[in-house]
């Protein structure tokens, strides 16, 4: 009778809130989208926490087979488990109104997500414009140039992440996206993006051990970030407190 989508954070199974937690365990199904995004731990580690087997929801299921979610929802208690937060970037909208179309009541309980736990680099989160990704097919792909020249033009600082095909796990770098950009650069040349460019790289986050590095486009090439997931940031127009706060993360 109600379906609960439900945040469960960025790392690993306690970042679940204990609200998301007590809903999980009151439910007969609990599905795990897993394609958009990536824990710290392997699943076992939540379906030992919650008491619950869990069931992977790829892409296929979770667009083309949304019903074999909702339907259930109709007779008990399902939960729809998202990495981050339920609406964090790729939003979760369509199951949302689906499910609420078919008569199910819908529970939504949020958690952080790689949108906010940015704000650990200390650039103002009011500050960022329009986020983009970088597709690891990007022979034809000039989208996050451009978005990043439109957030340069008006002064605002640009998340851009990265990448995922979890079928392989393959997770996109922070390295292959400082290269991506520099060859749109060399083909465009409007000074958007080079080895000069100041950016933040940010791997992990949410862990208690997350790879943060503030320097130029040619700092962060030579860098180590360690595991996925990654995200690189580049900053616009800075206050003074921003620039001392990205000082605290310089290699
Ligand atoms: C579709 S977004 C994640 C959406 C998720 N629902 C959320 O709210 O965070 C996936 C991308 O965000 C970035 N990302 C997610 N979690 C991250 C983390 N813990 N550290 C760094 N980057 C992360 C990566 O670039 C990754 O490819």
């Amino acid at each position: 009778m109600t379906l609960y989508m439900i945040g469960i954070g960025l790392w690993d199974e306690k970042d679940i809130s204990l609200k998301g937690l007590e809903a999980v365990k009151k439910c007969d199904k609990v599905f795990l989208e897993s394609y958009t995004s990536k824990l710290g731990v392997p699943i076992e580690d939540l379906e030992k926490l919650y008491g619950k087997e869990i069931i992977l929801a790829d892409r296929d299921l979770v667009e083309k087979r949304a019903q074999e979610i909702i339907e259930p929802a109709k007779q008990g208690a399902v939960a729809f488990l998202v990495i981050g937060d339920v609406f964090g970037a790729t939003t979760h909208t369509d199951i949302f109104l689906r499910a609420k179309e078919a008569g199910t009541k819908v529970v939504v309980i949020n958690n952080a997500s790689i949108l906010n736990a940015i704000g650990i680099v200390g650039l103002e989160l009011y500050k960022f414009g329009k986020t983009t990704s970088i597709p690891f097919h990007s022979e034809n792909v000039e989208t996050p140039y451009n978005v990043l020249k439109e957030n340069q033009e008006s002064g605002m600082h640009t998340l851009l992440l990265l990448d995922i095909h979890a079928d392989d796990s393959k997770y996109m770098s922070i390295k292959e996206a400082l290269e991506y950009l520099l060859k749109i650069e060399a083909k465009r040349k409007e000074g958007v993006f080079t080895k000069d460019t100041s950016c933040v790289g940010v791997a992990r986050l949410g862990s208690l051990s997350p790879g943060i590095i503030a320097g130029k486009a040619s700092d962060l090439l030579k860098a180590d970030f360690g595991g996925p997931l990654h995200s690189l940031i580049v900053p616009g127009k800075l206050h003074f407190v921003e620039e001392d706060a990205l000082k605290a993360w310089k290699a």
